[in-house]
């Protein structure tokens, strides 16, 4: 029986989920229920992931728990950390991180898919190794030792402390945590997809979240926040960001950071980033590219209008990333520290009713061709 053919499948539904859902008329976004926003301003990103995975806010007795088997995971293997040297240090950080990924698939067992408690080690290892994995590659690319995590950090904490060695302001944690937060989740985009597809052949969680970090690697997903800021610094001034805009869209190219397939006006997670941005520049003194951006939103907003194209979540975090020192292309590898938790809870989800991933397709090719010699062709 032939279906319509949808494009991208764009409105087909791949799934039925509890874990997220977005209004994108509205602009709302819910984990489970609760806002995003509501989660940002009372949850961590540990208790987020806790919420994703489980279905529930954990107890104070769950949370100790969670938070202490995350703590104690966070180290990685000596042939890790070698496998990460023998890389090209010129290589995209999402590629070693894809890599190191795979890897953990062979040093830890994740085969037994129908093992529950073993299900939940493998969710704990990769949401505690995946900073432990992003820093290590950021400091070992430029002759750096990788730093051991330490215990007594938090999440955020100590992944800027892998990173820089240093402990950095209180206000930074938060700000970073509420980021993790705001990109843990978004429904049935295409790194989800891809590793929902990779889960429903039952191959271990590291090859389904080393398959969904491919995915977002691309420029129309993940790799957009890295985009934007190149394209904000290409700009360079204020008063050159109007005709940049007429230009990408005279030549109908796409304005990175801009549009998305569900939502029809601003990105929520958008909105949350730019009121981190004003809390981070209020005490640490703005950035040329905020302001620069503000100027694209805001032209964008009179060339763009009646198309339904605003800002998405990729527009703003990079300015928050780079406003902290940290280099342009990791910031999709830290898309991917957060989002590791929403991957892994659909990866769940599939679990419990799996069907195998197989859809159709439509033949637009010939039949029956004759086969001609090599000497005939
Ligand atoms: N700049 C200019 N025009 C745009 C943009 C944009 N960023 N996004 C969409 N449009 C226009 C298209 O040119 C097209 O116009 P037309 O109908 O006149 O030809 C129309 O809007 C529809 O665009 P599609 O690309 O078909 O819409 P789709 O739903 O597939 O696009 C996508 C979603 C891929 C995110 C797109 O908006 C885009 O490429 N944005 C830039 C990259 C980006 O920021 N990606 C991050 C998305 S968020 C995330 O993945 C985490």
């Amino acid at each position: 029986m032939p279906h319509d053919f949808m494009p991208g499948l764009a409105g087909v539904p791949a799934a039925t989920s509890s874990i997220s859902d977005v209004d994108g008329q509205r602009g709302v976004l819910e984990y489970r229920g609760i806002r995003v926003e509501t989660l940002c301003s009372k949850s961590s990103y540990l208790e987020t992931a806790y919420l994703l995975l489980f279905g529930q806010l954990p107890s104070t007795t769950e949370f100790q728990r969670w938070v202490t088997d995350i703590t104690h995971h966070r180290r990685i293997k000596f042939r890790i950390i070698d496998l990460l040297k023998s890389l090209p240090e010129q290589g995209h950080p999402m590629d070693a991180l894809q890599a190191a990924v795979a890897a953990l698939g062979m040093f830890y067992p994740g085969r037994n898919v129908k093992d529950v408690e073993n299900n939940y080690w493998s969710a704990v290892r990769l949401i505690a190794k995946l900073p432990t994995i992003v820093a290590a590659w950021a400091r070992l690319r430029h002759g750096d030792a990788p730093i051991m995590p330490r215990d007594d950090l938090g999440f955020s904490e100590n992944f800027f402390y892998m990173l820089t060695e240093s402990v950095v302001p209180l206000l930074w944690d938060e700000i970073f945590d509420d980021c993790l937060i705001l990109h843990a989740e978004h429904t049935m985009n295409a790194s989800t997809f891809t590793g929902l597809v990779t889960a429903s052949t039952l191959a271990d969680p590291y090859t389904v979240v080393a398959s969904s970090i491919g995915a977002l690697k691309g420029p129309l997903h993940g790799g957009a926040n890295e985009e934007v800021v190149v394209m904000l610094q290409e700009i360079g001034t204020l008063d050159k960001a109007r005709q940049y805009v007429e230009h990408v869209l005279q030549n109908k190219k796409k304005l990175m950071g801009f549009g998305h397939r569900v939502y029809k006006v601003k990105d929520p997670r958008a909105t949350v980033l730019q009121e981190l941005c004003r809390r981070l520049f209020k005490e640490c003194g703005s950035s040329p590219l905020y302001e620069i951006a503000l100027e694209v939103e805001a032209a964008a907003g009179t060339m763009l209008k009646g198309k339904d194209i605003y800002p998405n979540v990729d527009f703003y975090s990079g300015i928050i990333y780079d406003k902290m020192g940290i280099d342009v292309d990791l910031f999709t590898p830290l898309f991917a520290m957060s989002r590791v938790s929403g991957w892994l809870a659909h990866w769940l989800e599939q679990l419990r009713e799996n069907k195998l991933f197989r859809p159709d397709q439509i033949y637009s090719g010939e039949h029956n061709r004759p086969y001609v010699p090599i000497d005939q062709r």
